[in-house]
């Protein structure tokens, strides 16, 4: 095939314009690593996104906090070397865009650099507004993230469902509203009311991806890990789980120990 053939293919900011414009649903992922990544990109997912939940998922963290731009970047590029089609967005990490647009568009232009990935996504609303436009004035795409931020977990206190209260609802609508005007491509709603998410995607133009924020949204997004089900022991009521790949390994796992242990590991066959 040729380049240009498979430029065509690629997903970009503007393919997923054009997706909302047509209703068509948008499918994304988490993905942090080159093997899952290529099997995610070749099962044809629109958008890969290197969550900062690689904190929990790969790291074992207790919140998505302690990770580092490093190591964003580590992940970020052995995601984009799996990818031919998807379009790859890079989460900034606490502490490497928070009240400073320069540091902001310092760690973008870094991920972007040294990475490959094609965006990056930010966390809030109205307070990383100069963050967003000094990052959308080097040309680097932006994906915005509202509702249940996790890096803003220690002023929630918990994991419950953001915005359901009138005053909270408003605020992130205004957010969504002023995110979109700036220059975000698209934005994340996490764990709101279906509702809210519906009237969000409803009036702003750029697509709204969900992730328990209902079926009125421009897309969805899942935690590869949880939808795999190798984070057996989460189960908020949002999440649909397509295997059960906690048990699945565990059971090949312990297929392999007892051939191991009973010498019918490695047979003729298997050795030179
Ligand atoms: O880090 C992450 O995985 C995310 C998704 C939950 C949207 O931000």
């Amino acid at each position: 095939m040729s380049v240009a053939k498979n430029e065509e293919r690629k997903v970009t900011t503007h393919t997923l314009q054009e997706m909302k414009k047509r209703g068509e649903k948008i499918s994304m992922l988490t993905a942090y690593d080159y093997s899952l990544a290529r099997i995610l990109d070749d099962a044809g997912v629109d958008v890969l996104l290197v969550g900062d939940s690689a904190s929990n998922v790969m790291a074992g963290h207790e919140t998505t906090l302690p990770i580092t731009l490093d190591q964003m970047i580590y992940h970020a590029s052995s995601v984009v070397r799996g990818v031919q089609r998807a379009l790859v967005v890079v989460d900034l990490p606490f502490g490497s865009y928070q009240g400073n647009s320069k540091e902001a568009l310092n760690s973008s232009i870094r991920i972007m650099k040294e990475s490959g990935a094609h965006a990056v996504k930010i966390e809030g609303g109205r307070e990383i507004k100069d963050s967003v436009e000094r990052i959308l004035s080097a040309g680097v795409p932006v994906m915005g993230h509202l509702g249940l931020t996790p890096q803003s977990i220690y002023k929630f206190g918990t994991y419950v469902v953001r915005a359901k209260e009138e005053q909270e609802a408003q605020r992130l609508l205004e957010d969504a509203h002023l995110l979109a005007e700036t220059g975000c491509f698209a934005i994340v709603l996490e764990k709101i009311p279906a509702a809210l998410a519906t009237k969000v995607a409803q009036q702003v133009k750029v697509p709204i991806i969900g992730i328990g924020a209902g079926n009125g949204v421009d897309g969805q997004v899942l935690v590869i890990h949880d939808m795999l089900g190798i984070t057996h022991e989460f189960s908020p009521r949002f999440l649909r789980r397509y295997l059960n790949l906690y048990d699945e390994i565990k059971g090949a796992a312990q297929h392999y120990i007892k051939d191991v242990k009973s010498k019918d590991f490695p047979n003729e066959k298997e050795q030179y």
